[in-house]
Order: structure tokens, then sequence, then C-alpha cells
């Protein structure tokens, strides 16, 4: 792993997760989790701000990449709720079957390299009637914008950590074993389009 990997890209990723719409995006879907919680790439854990407290018995915060995991640490260690840290990647997970009530997963779906396998670890994971809450950005709906997110998606993946611009989020999801039951797509404002086109919402595993 190169210093940039390992060191800057971090820090870039947390800042670029932090940014006013994509905080609006978390305090509409994070505090739904409830229960036992398992969030898929945690990163710097951002979310810990929005998640209802009162309502969460545990997160599981699964980091696989090492640069991030110091930041997952660091955050875990100041939060107010129980959180255990996975060291590993989604498509590895370990939890057992019916193990967590609720699968969070937040601008990680474009990066996961596996994101079918993984989503059917967490499907797996999931309790009988659990939900997976997502919030992701990937394919928009108009041609100029996913031309230009094809062009762009070579050298984004190698400056992003390996985050994909083209993924069309509900079919993963589909793909992935979950039925969508709520969905809200759009372009998050003052946010480049080729990289904002969201994809906001809850599923079931089928
Ligand atoms: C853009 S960041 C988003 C972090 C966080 N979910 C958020 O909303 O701020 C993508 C995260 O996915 C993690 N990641 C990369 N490969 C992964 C994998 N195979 N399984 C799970 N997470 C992975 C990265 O290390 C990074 O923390």
């Amino acid at each position: 792993m190169g210093l940039y990997s390992r060191y800057v890209l971090p820090h870039v990723i947390n800042c670029a997760c932090g940014t006013r719409p994509i905080e609006k995006e978390r305090a509409k879907i994070t505090p739904l989790a409830a229960g036992v919680v398992l969030e898929l790439g945690f990163g710097s854990g951002r979310n810990l701000a929005h998640y209802d407290a009162a309502k969460i018995t545990k997160i599981y915060a699964l980091e696989p990449e090492p640069g991030m995991l110091a930041l997952a640490r660091k955050a875990a260690a100041g939060a107010s709720v129980p959180i255990e840290i996975l060291p590993e990647r989604a498509e590895d997970l370990s939890l057992p079957p019916a193990s967590v009530d609720c699968v969070l997963i937040t601008y990680t779906l474009c990066t996961i390299p596996d994101g079918i396998t993984a989503l059917e670890a967490a499907r797996g994971a999931l309790k009988p009637g659990g939900r997976l809450l997502f919030c992701e950005h990937g394919a928009a709906p108009d041609a100029d914008v996913a031309a230009a997110q094809r062009r762009i998606e070579p050298l984004w993946k190698r400056l992003a950590g390996g985050c994909h611009l083209t993924r069309d989020v509900p079919a993963l999801l589909r793909d992935g074993g979950f039925e969508i039951d709520d969905l809200t797509a759009w372009y998050l404002p003052k946010t480049p389009r080729f990289a904002g086109y969201t994809y906001r919402g809850v599923a079931h595993a089928r």
C-alpha cells in the first residue's frame, strides 16, 4: 500500500464525505437504524453523530483499510454507543447468520470491489425482518452526465481509493438479494453531478 493510500487518502475521503449536502443525507437515513447494527465501510465514523443512540444496542463497524481503520478506531473511542470494530472486507464478513437487526451502508457500495458478494454476506447476517439502510452515489440517469461518469471513472478510481461512478445501485441491491421498499434518487445540491447522483432508501432481504 502506498503512502498516499495509507496516510493521505483517508483524510481526503473524510473531508469529501463531510460536505453539508452529504451530512444532510446521513441525517435522513442513519437515525432509522435500531438494535444491533452492522455498518459496512465505517470509514472515519461520520455516521456516528447521526445515530439515535437510544435505539442502538451495538454497532459492528466494519472497515478493512488500514489508514481508515486508524480514523475509525479514534471515532469509536469517543462514541456513546457500544462499538466493535471488524477489520475485514464486507465480502469476507465474519458475523454469524441472523446476528444483526439492521445494516447501514453509506457511500461505500461505490468502493467495495465485489458489491454483490458483500451484499449477499450482509443479507446472511440480517435477522428475519431486518432492514438494509442505504445512501449511495452512482450511475446518473441523464445521458450527458452518464457519459461524463464513464469518461472520468478510470482516473477517479485511482485517486479516490477505488470509488466507481457508474454503479447502478438499485440493480446491485437486487442482485445482492434485497428488495427495495423505499427509494429516493436525485442529484445532491452543490455537488458535481458526475459524483452526486444519490440513491437513498430502505430495503429488506428477499
Ligand atoms: C467513501 S468511504 C465512505 C465511508 C463511510 N461509509 C462514510 O459514509 O463516510 C468508502 C469506505 O469503504 C471502505 N471499503 C473499501 N473496500 C471495502 C470493502 N471491501 N468492504 C468494506 N468497506 C470497504 C473504505 O475503506 C472506506 O472507508
